[in-house]
């Protein structure tokens, strides 16, 4: 089964062609980052209006290197939620159209379960695992059961993990998007130069969720509160020392949460799993006997491949949407733990 993946949730207009969920035939990513660059961020108005004058010509894209013809394609996968809004409208209706006029069953999928299926692709995972989501908008522990069996145990009860690389970076004006930036200087910096706080969540009700504001914080508005004696204010050392918390809030979750389920098996999606210091420490789970994957760079960030991976799945097993589907902005309801 050939499946045409769209992906336009934020600021990737992406399409992708995917034999049986596995096979990537092409992945086109046009991303909108120098357009939002002069702000910093992503303007959504902008991203929607981009997403608008860029989808025709991104599906053609990804159908042309994919050497194949539009009457190849058996199916189309959209991401429908969640996400910005006007984006994902753009994307969701497109879909619905070409599949139509294709005479093509067509599906949305949830962004989330996307980026938890991305590794699926390159790196097959035996059900159960630890899921490890971390994005610009989520940060999310949770139980994979399956393709479509996601139990959430811990979430950012703030700010998102990668926002907050955003907005420090943003702060000291090092460049955007921030994580890859920080990521970048932090390999000259000194993680021990600041001594930044974690959070002080309830570990006996919540042991899972997360915080990134008050780091966010205390980068910004008291570095100096934490700075260690004699070490240098440099943007590297900011940037090395907030990674290392950054990460070390997120790895000891997922540490305890390993440690609690006896999951011997864990998997991370989204953009901030190209992070370096991320893909080295859970890499170093192994020597503890847990099996880690992750996605390859180009399947961390949004892509249009991982949409017609986990879209293949759906349809595989006879799961298909109708013309009413809509857009939604808010994440779809996932069991709590
Ligand atoms: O998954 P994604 O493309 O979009 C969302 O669904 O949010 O993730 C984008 C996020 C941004 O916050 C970006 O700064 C972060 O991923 N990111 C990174 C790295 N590469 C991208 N964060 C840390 N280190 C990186 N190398
Ligand atoms: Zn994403």
């Amino acid at each position: 089964m050939i499946v045409l993946g769209i992906e336009t949730s934020c600021d990737e207009c992406s399409a992708a062609v995917v034999r049986d969920g596995r096979e990537i035939l092409s992945n086109v990513i046009a991303t909108q980052i120098e357009l939002h660059k002069p702000y910093q961020g992503v303007v959504p108005e902008l991203a929607s209006r981009l997403h608008t004058e860029w989808i025709a010509q991104v599906v053609e894209a990804a159908i042309a290197q994919a050497g194949i013809t539009k009457k190849d394609l058996d199916a189309v996968a959209v991401t429908s939620r969640p996400g910005l809004l006007g984006s994902l409208l753009v994307g969701v209706s497109f879909a619905k159209c070409f599949a139509s006029a294709l005479h093509i069953p067509f599906i949305g999928i949830d962004h989330i379960r996307a980026h938890l299926y991305a590794s699926q692709i390159e790196n097959p995972l035996e059900y159960p695992y630890l899921g490890v989501l971390v994005s610009g908008g989520h940060t999310v522990i949770c139980r994979v059961d399956g393709y479509d069996k996601v139990e959430v145990m811990g979430t950012t009860i703030d700010d998102a993990i990668g926002e907050a690389f955003d907005k420090v970076a943003k702060f000291y004006d090092l460049g955007f998007p921030g994580g890859v930036v920080i990521d970048r200087l932090s390999k000259d910096g000194d993680p021990n130069a600041f001594l930044f706080p974690g959070p002080t969540l309830d570990r006996n009700e919540h042991p899972y969720d997360m915080s990134y504001s008050g780091l966010k914080t205390a980068v910004i508005n008291q570095k100096d509160k934490f700075r260690s004696e004699g070490a240098e204010d440099t943007p590297e050392n900011i940037a090395a020392s907030f990674q290392r918390q950054a990460v070390g809030i997120l790895m000891r979750r997922v540490r305890k949460a390993l440690k609690d389920t006896g999951l011997k098996r864990v998997s991370a999606g989204g953009g901030v799993a190209a992070n370096s210091l991320l893909r080295s420490e859970l890499k170093a789970l192994e020597k503890g006997g847990y099996t880690v994957t992750f996605p390859s760079l180009k399947l961390c960030t949004d892509n249009g491949a991982m949409v017609a991976g986990l879209g293949y799945m759906y349809l595989r097993d006879g799961l298909r949407d109708d013309s009413h589907l809509s857009a939604s902005a808010r994440v779809s309801a996932f069991k709590k733990a």
